[in-house]
Parts: structure tokens; C-alpha cells; sequence
């Protein structure tokens, strides 16, 4: 395995996870290109049971965004495993230009590398869109279609460089609220 960079993540008390981040002049530099790839590599790692092993403190995440590591602008990375296939995307200035009106949550609940204490609840998200976003793996702007967990886990990234947090949508009276039109996974 190549040297993993062991970034050091901003927690959800720092106001850096609370500010609008900047976006990304383009072209994307060779800088931000070679962030992301350690990013993605980074994630990739902390779901690894060796490097787990090795390095207990640091936690499994799938996603990443620039103002967890201290980075105020529009970029973050995506890495897990759906069966054999690998997901990753590093991914500069995404939004979405399409959701649906139905809505998905994950059942367990949703976590951050950045939030230390969980916060349990279930949190809403389009169960599926259409995000708009330059993808440095393909050096080009891509349209990701995505539905339920990928969606759930780009949406939530989308947040982090709006300076949303998470927990900021669980419904604090009723945390496990169903709402109408929505599912859960
Ligand atoms: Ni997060």
C-alpha cells in the first residue's frame, strides 16, 4: 500500500464546518487534484481492517470535504464499496441540478468523521439526483445520477460546503419521524 496521509480532521465545533466554502477557480490546480487523491486514499485506508489496526484513532469514513481538512473551497472526496465495485468520485464545485420529491433516510441513522458523539435520528435526503460536479479521476465535468445511499452520502457531503452538519436536520421532537413520501434503507 502507498503512504496514506493521515490528515488532521476539523471537528463541528471549528467554524471552518459552518462557513459557505469558496469555490474553486478552474482549471483545478495541480494542488487540489493531489488533495483529493489523498482524500480518496485516505478513506479508502480507514475502512481497511489492516490499516484500522495500525492506526485505531483514525475512524472509517466514506466521505470527505474540503473544510474537514481545514480547506475553504468546494471540493470533496467519495470512496466505498458497493460488493466488488468501487465507488470514487473527487469531485470539484457539485451541485445538484436535479432531486426527486421523494425523499430517503438512512435507517441506522448517518455519522461524520467530523462529529464525535453520535447524533441518532433519521435524516432526509432527495432519494434521488442528478449532481453536476468536474471529476478529477475523469479530468472532466460529469452528471452522477445517483438513487438511495449513494445519493444520501453525496447530499451530505454537498452540506459540508454549505456548513451543514448532518444532525442539523433530525427532527429533535420526534427524531424518528416518518415523513410522507419517503423510505427507508
Ligand atoms: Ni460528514
Amino acid at each position: 500500500m502507498q503512504k496514506i496521509k493521515i490528515f488532521k480532521i476539523y471537528d463541528d465545533h471549528h467554524p471552518l464546518l459552518r462557513k459557505t466554502l469558496k469555490p474553486v477557480s478552474l482549471p483545478v490546480s495541480k494542488e487540489i487534484k493531489e488533495t483529493l487523491f489523498q482524500m480518496v486514499e485516505y478513506l479508502k485506508a480507514s475502512q481497511d481492517e489492516k490499516f484500522h489496526e495500525s492506526h485505531p484513532s483514525i475512524r472509517p469514513g466514506v466521505g470527505l470535504s474540503a473544510n474537514q481538512i481545514g480547506i475553504d473551497k468546494r471540493f470533496f472526496a467519495i470512496y466505498f464499496k458497493d460488493g466488488e465495485e468501487e465507488i470514487k468520485f473527487a469531485l470539484v464545485n457539485p451541485r445538484i441540478i436535479k432531486n426527486s420529491l421523494r425523499k430517503c433516510a438512512l435507517s441506522s441513522g448517518e455519522g461524520c468523521l467530523s462529529v464525535k458523539q453520535d447524533h441518532k435520528g433519521l435524516v432526509y435526503r432527495y432519494s434521488k439526483i442528478t449532481l453536476r460536479g468536474y471529476d478529477c479521476f475523469l479530468e472532466q465535468e460529469i452528471d452522477i445520477e445517483a438513487e438511495g445511499y449513494l445519493s444520501i452520502v453525496l447530499q451530505h457531503e454537498l452540506d459540508h460546503l454549505n456548513g451543514k452538519i448532518y444532525y442539523d436536520h433530525i427532527d429533535k421532537m420526534d427524531p424518528n419521524h416518518q415523513i410522507p413520501n419517503s423510505y427507508l434503507i
